[in-house]
């Protein structure tokens, strides 16, 4: 039995909505997401939800495999395809006809791979290995990453076209550090499965104070990490040396982020007070020891408005980038810019990550 999507945040009930929606759909869908936070989950419950659970649900990782491997895999082979290949054997898209194709890590996959699934997914037919004819396939693709796709494409390891044909809808799963409120009903579920797992071992449900730490531990792993401290607990039986446990390395690269019941999730803490920084700010742009004719010549609103607010720009876009590590694609989520924006601003003000 698939586990099942636990959480109350806004984020997950709106995902658990999406999911509902799409389910009979078979649009293709891309669920992104930090490693840890569900992405596996999410592919399971669409399935679950749609009339194809009577079939199969397919998965293939695309990071695990080697690229001639990834392609007999995925689209089988004749007898003869290639040495070794002693008989004829069906590929994923073949075994998950009438089902759900899970392409896990699909930012993994090598390009020339890429060109191959565009056509499937276009045409919706296919060729094993050696073989001279094509099949035609009838799957729901369902794709996965933890890789900022946008970001690859920026880079030229993925291709653009794929990512329109995969992405026509799009979950995205936040960390567990942004839907905080997941973190008790989490402990609950889990507390519970372990139980019956370990009947003779079970530690204790955490006291308020150990719950609101683990509710302001950052969790780089996710749900994964949540998961494998409540299975840690139930041998130790102790929350304190479990959470004393816990690496701490990872929370002075994390911002500080708002929880989405407080919050739409996405908002960063910026604490410089700009507005009651006047006479400096309107120093910067003229020089105030001129004569008042020339000074008043100097001030133009419009001009230092456009300087002023180039300057905000420029600091809140370097601000946001140092934070998420230089990862574009989440700082433009954070300031609500589309990518490109932020691309062509990051030019304009020439805001460049660290050389190394
Ligand atoms: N909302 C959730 N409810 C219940 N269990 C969850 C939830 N999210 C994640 N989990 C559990 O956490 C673990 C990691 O989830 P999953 O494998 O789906 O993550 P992922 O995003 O695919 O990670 P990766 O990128 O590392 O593959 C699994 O054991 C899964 O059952
Ligand atoms: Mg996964």
């Amino acid at each position: 039995m698939s586990t099942p999507l636990i959480g109350v945040s806004k984020s997950i009930l709106k995902i658990k909505e999406l999911i509902n929606h799409v389910a009979n759909t078979c649009l293709n869908v891309l669920i992104t997401g930090e490693t840890g936070v569900g992405k596996e989950v999410v592919a399971q419950s669409l399935y679950a939800e749609s009339n194809r659970s009577t079939k199969n649900f397919v998965k293939i990782n695309c990071a695990a495999l080697p690229e001639t491997l990834l392609e007999s895999e995925l689209y089988g082979y004749e007898k003869g395809a290639f040495t070794g290949a002693h008989r004829k054997r069906p590929g994923k898209f073949q075994t998950a006809d009438k089902g759900v194709l899970f392409l896990d890590e699909i930012g993994d996959m090598p390009l020339a791979l890429q060109s191959k699934m565009l056509h499937v997914l276009q045409s919706g037919e296919f060729s094993p290995l050696g073989s001279d004819y094509e099949f035609k396939t009838d799957v729901w693709v369902i794709a996965a990453t933890n890789h900022d796709l946008e970001e690859s494409i920026y880079n030229k390891t993925f291709r653009e076209d794929l990512f329109y044909r995969l992405n026509i809808i799009k979950i995205d799963i936040p960390p567990l550090r942004k839907r905080k409120e997941d973190i008790a009903p989490l402990i609950e579920y889990y507390f519970r499965l372990y139980k019956s797992e370990y009947p003779d071992n079970h530690g204790s449900k955490p006291d308020s104070d150990t719950l609101a730490k683990l509710c302001n531990y950052p969790w780089p792993g996710n749900v994964r990490q949540l998961q494998n401290c409540i299975k840690k607990q139930m041998v130790l039986k102790s929350w304190e040396k479990i959470f004393d446990e816990l690496p701490r390395e990872h929370q002075e690269n994390i911002p500080h982020i708002h929880t989405d019941s407080q919050h739409n999730g996405t908002q960063p803490f910026v604490n410089h007070d700009f507005a009651n920084d006047r006479s400096g700010i309107i120093s910067e742009f003229v020089d105030l020891s001129t004569s008042s004719d020339k000074l008043f010549e100097d001030i133009s609103l419009k001009k230092i408005k456009k300087l002023a607010s180039d300057r905000v720009e420029k600091e809140v876009i370097s601000f946001v980038l140092e934070k998420v590590g230089w990862n574009r694609s989440r700082a433009a989520k954070i300031l609500k810019i589309s990518y490109k924006t932020l691309l062509y601003k990051m030019n304009e003000f020439k805001v460049h990550p660290p050389v190394k």
